[in-house]
């Protein structure tokens, strides 16, 4: 068992060092989550990305919330989106999911996907469907904390969701 240790720090430094990159990405990789695809057109193109840091935050106003990397080359084109689709990923899009995080190749070639009328784009065979206008931003470190406001809600009843979990994706099994 691995145990690095989180010392109380003064404000100003910076963070032990045993609180590395390598370390933190399997802390965080112990928490199970889903993964939503992010996604808008472009011009003629649909561009989006997976994320794994959506977070329901309010039901009034309506809000979920996403951490997005700075590096990110998508980002900023989405942001500038009148409406974003957000799909949650089903239990067999795993390779999907990778295909959206992906740096090479045409991320949504051969991926099923519908867009609205207002540029939003949603994946088919997803858990959930959400559109969502861009709100408030925070920071988050190396990442920016998202406010999106939730414009409309499609649940597909009975579609289980993709499970990721120490960087492999997993599918939820009723407990025994
Ligand atoms: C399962 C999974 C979850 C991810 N979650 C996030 C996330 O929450 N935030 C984020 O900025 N990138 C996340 N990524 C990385 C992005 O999908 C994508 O690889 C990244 O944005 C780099 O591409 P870009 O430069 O086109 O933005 C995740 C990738 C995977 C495979």
């Amino acid at each position: 068992m691995t145990m690095a240790t989180l010392a109380p720090e003064p404000a100003g430094t910076s963070a032990p060092a045993e609180l590395d990159a390598a370390t933190l990405r399997q802390a965080f990789g112990a928490y199970p989550t889903g993964v939503v695809a992010i996604s808008a057109m472009r011009g003629d193109e649909p561009v989006g990305f997976a994320a794994s840091s959506f977070v329901s935050i309010s039901l009034q106003p309506p809000m979920v919330a996403v951490s997005v990397a700075r590096t990110s080359t998508t980002w900023p084109r989405l942001a500038q989106a009148p409406l974003l689709g957000l799909s949650v990923l089903s239990h067999g899009q795993g390779a999907l999911c990778r295909r959206l995080a992906s740096r090479e190749g045409r991320r949504f070639d051969g991926v099923a996907w519908s867009s609205t009328p207002e540029g939003a784009v949603l994946i088919e065979d997803a858990a959930l469907w959400l559109t969502a206008r861009v709100g408030a931003t925070y920071d988050g470190g190396d990442h920016e904390i998202v406010l999106l406001e939730l414009i409309s809600v499609e649940l597909f009843d009975g579609v289980e969701p993709l499970v990721f979990h120490t960087s492999q994706f997993r599918e939820l099994l009723p407990h025994a």
